[in-house]
């Protein structure tokens, strides 16, 4: 699929299935390499980027066996570690937790170059801290990153910011070293612990000791385990801020309502009626919503990445809005395209300002993931049709959109 036509329909009203987590399933798949025996994991997400998560995993001797639509088993006793760079991970982001995993694993390993969204910029000097720390010598060349290490050896680590990635592999890289391994300012994402939780659940003894600070006491061996992938808070915040939106009702089933607080408490903030039950969350919009100032932090703060739904969002409220983004200063690319629409946004440094008013359709070019579900969300929101091209960003990472906005009842057509 490579570009969508949105015909506006007024409100979006319904319910949707929320679907695994995009950016835990990838850690735990990754780190099935780890066990001694295979590891099934359930509710993983139908998306581009475990497709190709998995097929990275086969093409390393793993054995990769679907049991029903969410469900895969993963036996790694065959797999070894790669002679060339796999070209694949150029695709992914998440390809960098290979590194840990391959670490933990053969004690050798490399990489293509590391793919995933363009925010201007994604360095991964916290990644290499944390494995040199760990006794890893790491290698980045043109083509990619090598690690290798006679023995990796527990250690204490600070972060210098706090990031998602560098802390998935250090847990990767210190679950079988030897000793303790403590990891300061490490992130506090839902999904970490939840690639604790699997971990754990295989023999690793890993626990957090405060919000940011994670022990890791390494084991021999690890053995395969059944896991369940918890639900994705940004898939549910996407629907519930196209609800908002369009002046909508819309129900999100299958979602932790804690994981996606700092959302509900803004829609609330901005006008809109939200329920909570334990495992659903809807919102209701009486009418436009009112402007409101947006930061995005690590969690438990806002997540940038709802920070592009959440602009597509302002410009259709009464009075004016900000958004400032603290993780990626250049994740405002998209704000071009919303102007198409006729959206008034400034950009200046890190801060988006958004004045809200009528949205009418437009031609736009999605340029990553999440820019994508905000553009889709603006179109549903404004007068005529929008065409949207290079819409498979949004495929690497929300479930069949099409059809669960087709839930909703908004009228979006694949071409
Ligand atoms: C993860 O990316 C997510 N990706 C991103 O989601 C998400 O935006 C990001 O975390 C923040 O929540 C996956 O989980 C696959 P970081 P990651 O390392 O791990 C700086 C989406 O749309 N930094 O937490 O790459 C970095 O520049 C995607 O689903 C360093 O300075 O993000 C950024 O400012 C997009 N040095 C901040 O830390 C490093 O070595 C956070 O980055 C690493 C990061």
């Amino acid at each position: 699929m490579n570009e969508l036509i949105i015909h506006p329909v007024g409100a979006l009203r319904g319910s949707v299935p929320v679907s695994g987590s995009k950016n835990a399933a990838l850690p735990i798949l990754i780190a099935t390499l780890l066990c001694d025996g295979p590891s099934v994991i359930g509710n993983l997400p139908g998306i581009r980027d475990v497709t190709l998560t998995l097929r990275i995993l086969a093409r390393l001797g793993c054995t990769v066996e679907q049991m029903d639509d969410t469900t895969y088993r993963i036996d790694p006793t065959h797999a070894s570690a790669p002679i060339s760079a796999e070209p694949l991970t150029e695709r992914l982001r998440a390809s960098a937790y290979f590194l840990g995993a391959f670490l933990g694993r053969f004690g050798r390993g490399r990489i293509g170059r590391i793919g995933g969204c363009d925010f201007g910029g994604r360095p991964i000097d916290q990644h290499i801290k944390v494995l040199s720390a760990l006794g890893a010598t790491v290698l980045v060349t043109e083509d990619g990153v090598e690690v290798c290490s006679e023995e990796l050896k527990g250690t204490s680590v600070s972060f210098d910011t706090v990031s998602v990635g560098a802390t998935v592999n250090g847990i990767l890289s210190a679950v079988r070293a030897s000793g303790e391994t403590v990891l300061y300012g490490a992130a506090a994402e839902p999904h970490i612990d939840d690639l604790i939780g699997y971990l754990n659940r295989c023999g690793a003894n890993i626990r957090r000791a405060g919000q940011n600070e994670i022990r890791i006491r390494g084991v021999r061996r690890m053995r395969g385990c059944s896991y369940s992938v918890i639900p994705d808070m940004i898939e549910a915040g996407t629907y519930l801020i196209a609800g908002a939106a369009t002046q909508g009702a819309v129900r999100v089933r299958g979602v932790n309502p804690a994981h996606i607080a700092p959302l509900t408490r803004k829609l609330k903030e901005m006008g809109a009626d939200v329920d909570e039950e334990e495992q659903a969350v809807s919102v209701f919009a009486p009418g436009r919503l009112y402007g409101t100032r947006i930061e995005t932090q690590p969690y438990p703060g806002f997540p940038t990445d709802l920070q592009p739904q959440m602009t597509a969002l302002l410009c259709t409220c009464i009075g004016t809005g900000t958004v400032r983004e603290n993780i990626w200063r250049h994740r405002f690319r998209y704000t071009e395209e919303l102007r198409r629409m006729g959206a008034n946004i400034s950009v200046r440094e890190d801060t988006a300002t958004v004045v809200g008013g009528v949205l009418t359709g437009a031609e736009m070019t999605v340029p990553d993931l999440r820019a994508g579900a905000a553009l889709l969300i603006a179109a549903c929101a404004a007068r005529g049709d929008s065409h949207l091209y290079d819409v498979g960003w949004i495929e690497r990472g929300y479930e069949d959109f099409v059809g669960k906005m087709g839930m909703l009842g908004a009228s979006v057509t694949p071409i």
